[in-house]
């Protein structure tokens, strides 16, 4: 039976010019590469400038995305930002972006608040609105300036986070509703509140005024976040017909490579189906899948029409997948 999927036409991603190596912060905290290696798989991260802030990202990201999909600014129909470090409390980051994009007055902008998971989220929503047909082409953009929230004398977070931008442009086509077609075959998204505690920025406007700093329960967020991503993706999968043996490439959300190999175990994919960018890119929150995937596509690892996985986990705890043919 003929559906409306919503097919990713472009893709962009951007990276802020300064790059932290492990070896530079064992010169601002008690700590060395072979700890961050060995334990995350991290072995540097981008680092925003000062006056550099999430809607710069996100533009450069989305203006690669326009770009790659053949089609211009005013062909869209609705933007959202996935972000938990907006450049203000309100309005909406998103509104900021389509002023500086240029997009249509009058065109939806909002932002989704969803951490790690918010890529999944926000390519939900936006699917939604496009199976609804209240939008054509819609403008997906995820972008972190994680390092504004990072305490630098804490050992503990201050080596995972880095910052970035990854966006895709997503336009309805006309599907028969099976697995062959390309565009977005299943998306499914959770919350776990009874978790709020386990993985948080310590501050917020209604509590202290004051954007905090993030802090985690490592060990707690490990077990989690393993179990929760394998589930996401074997939903997904489920909802749309398929096995992982169907899948050409699973893109995680990049917290720590021990997490992302024991997924890919559990889904018993081959290690080279699964994309990994933690080593120079490092947690950038909802920006990694994006990320990752933009970084992919230009390098010709992900193809058009191959079938790929994301999932992803985070504070929330918030969780979720989207099984995508390209
Ligand atoms: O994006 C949202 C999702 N986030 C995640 O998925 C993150 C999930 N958690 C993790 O990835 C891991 O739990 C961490 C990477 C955060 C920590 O790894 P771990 O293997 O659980 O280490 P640990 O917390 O048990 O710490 C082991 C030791 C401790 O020392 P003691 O108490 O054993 O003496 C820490 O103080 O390592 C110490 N440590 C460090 N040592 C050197 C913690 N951070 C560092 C560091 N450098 N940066």
């Amino acid at each position: 039976m003929t559906c409306i999927r919503s097919e990713i036409i472009g893709h962009g991603h951007y990276l802020p010019a300064k790059e932290l190596t492990n070896d530079d912060l064992a010169k601002i905290v008690d700590t060395s590469d072979e700890w961050i290696s060995t334990r995350t798989g991290i072995k540097s991260r981008h680092v925003a400038a000062e006056d550099e802030y999430t809607s710069d990202l996100a533009v450069k990201a989305a203006q690669m995305a326009i770009r790659t999909a053949n089609i211009s600014a005013e062909d869209i129909d609705a933007i959202v930002l996935a972000t938990v470090t907006p450049d203000n409390t309100t309005p909406a980051t998103s509104a900021k972006i389509a002023g500086k994009l240029g997009l249509k007055v009058g065109t939806p902008a909002f932002d989704i608040s969803a951490a790690c998971s918010g890529f999944v989220y926000a390519l939900t929503m936006a699917d939604n609105m496009i199976r609804l047909a209240q939008a054509k082409t819609v403008l997906v953009v995820s972008a972190e300036t994680l390092s504004k929230i990072t305490d630098w004398t804490d050992r503990n977070t201050c080596v995972l986070f880095g910052d970035g931008a990854g966006a895709v442009v997503l336009r309805a086509k006309e599907g028969n509703g099976t697995s062959e077609d390309t565009g977005i075959l299943a998306t499914k998204i959770y919350a776990d509140g009874s978790q709020y505690d386990n993985l948080l920025s310590n501050g917020g406007v209604s509590t202290t005024q004051t954007a905090g700093h993030l802090w985690m329960n490592g060990k707690e967020v490990f077990k989690y976040a393993i179990n929760s991503l394998t589930q996401a993706a074997e939903e997904v999968m489920s909802m749309g017909g398929v096995t992982s043996q169907d899948l050409d490439w699973l893109i995680p959300h990049q917290a720590n490579v021990r997490i992302i190999s024991g997924v890919g175990q559990k889904l018993g994919l081959p290690e080279e189906k699964v994309i990994v960018t933690i080593d120079h890119q490092a947690n950038t929150s909802a920006a990694t899948i994006p990320l990752a995937l933009s970084e992919s596509m230009e390098k010709g690892l992900i193809k058009k029409g191959d079938l790929v996985v994301f999932n992803a986990m985070g504070a929330g705890f918030t969780w979720g997948g989207a099984l995508v043919r390209i």
